[in-house]
Parts: structure tokens; sequence; C-alpha cells
């Protein structure tokens, strides 16, 4: 998976916050494609400290926006109830 090999390592396990980047479920960001392109394909961020990641395609970063939101919606649910098909890392 995508997110757990690049991204986590700084996002955190599971996007909880590991400390030094923001949690990502608490962001608004992967809710506009336009934007979250802008970050993490075209490096909006990278003074920030958010590498930028060019070789990425719509497709891998569309699979990353809805793996980042589902994560964000199985943490509203009550414990056991979430349905994430599997994406557990
Ligand atoms: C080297 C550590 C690092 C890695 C790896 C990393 N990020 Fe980040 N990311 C950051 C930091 C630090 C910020 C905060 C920048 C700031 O302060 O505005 C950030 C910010 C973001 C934001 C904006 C959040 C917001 O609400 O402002 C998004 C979206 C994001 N990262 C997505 C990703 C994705 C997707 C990946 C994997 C493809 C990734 N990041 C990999 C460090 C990292």
């Amino acid at each position: 998976m995508l997110y757990s090999s690049t991204c986590m390592a700084c996002h955190g396990s599971g996007v909880v916050a590991a400390g030094y980047a923001p949690d990502l479920r608490a962001s608004s960001v992967p809710l506009s494609e336009e934007l979250f392109k802008q970050i993490v394909h075209n490096g909006l961020l990278l003074e920030q400290g958010m590498p930028t990641y060019g070789e990425l395609t719509d497709a891998q970063l569309d699979e990353l926006r809805h793996f980042i939101r589902a994560r964000a919606r199985a943490s509203i649910r009550p414990q056991g109830t979430s349905r994430d098909h599997g994406t557990n890392p």
C-alpha cells in the first residue's frame, strides 16, 4: 500500500499523527482533489517539510485521498463497527 510505504513514516500509522507531521484525518486537504495534488504532487508545502511526489499518477493520488478519507470516517465510528476492507496496517 502506497500510504504505508511512503507517507506513514511522517504521518503516522493508520493516519494517526506521529507528532511531526499533521494528523491527516483532521485535515480538510484530502477533501480537495486539486489542493491535495498541489501539496503531494507539486510540492506546495515543500518549505514546511512536506516532500513532493511528482511521480505519482492521478490514480495513485486518488487512491491515497480515498484511503485517508476512509480512515477519517472509520475514526468517528464506535470501535468495532468500521469496515475498512482490510486496509489496516
Ligand atoms: C518527510 C516527512 C513526510 C512524508 C514522508 C510525508 N509528509 Fe505530508 N507533511 C509533512 C509535514 C511536515 C507536513 C506539514 C507541512 C506544514 O507545516 O504545512 C505535511 C503536510 C501534508 C498535508 C497537508 C495537511 C494539512 O492539513 O495542511 C498533506 C495532505 C500531506 N502531507 C500528505 C502526504 C502524503 C499523501 C504523503 C505520502 C505520499 C506524505 N504526506 C508524506 C511531512 C511528510
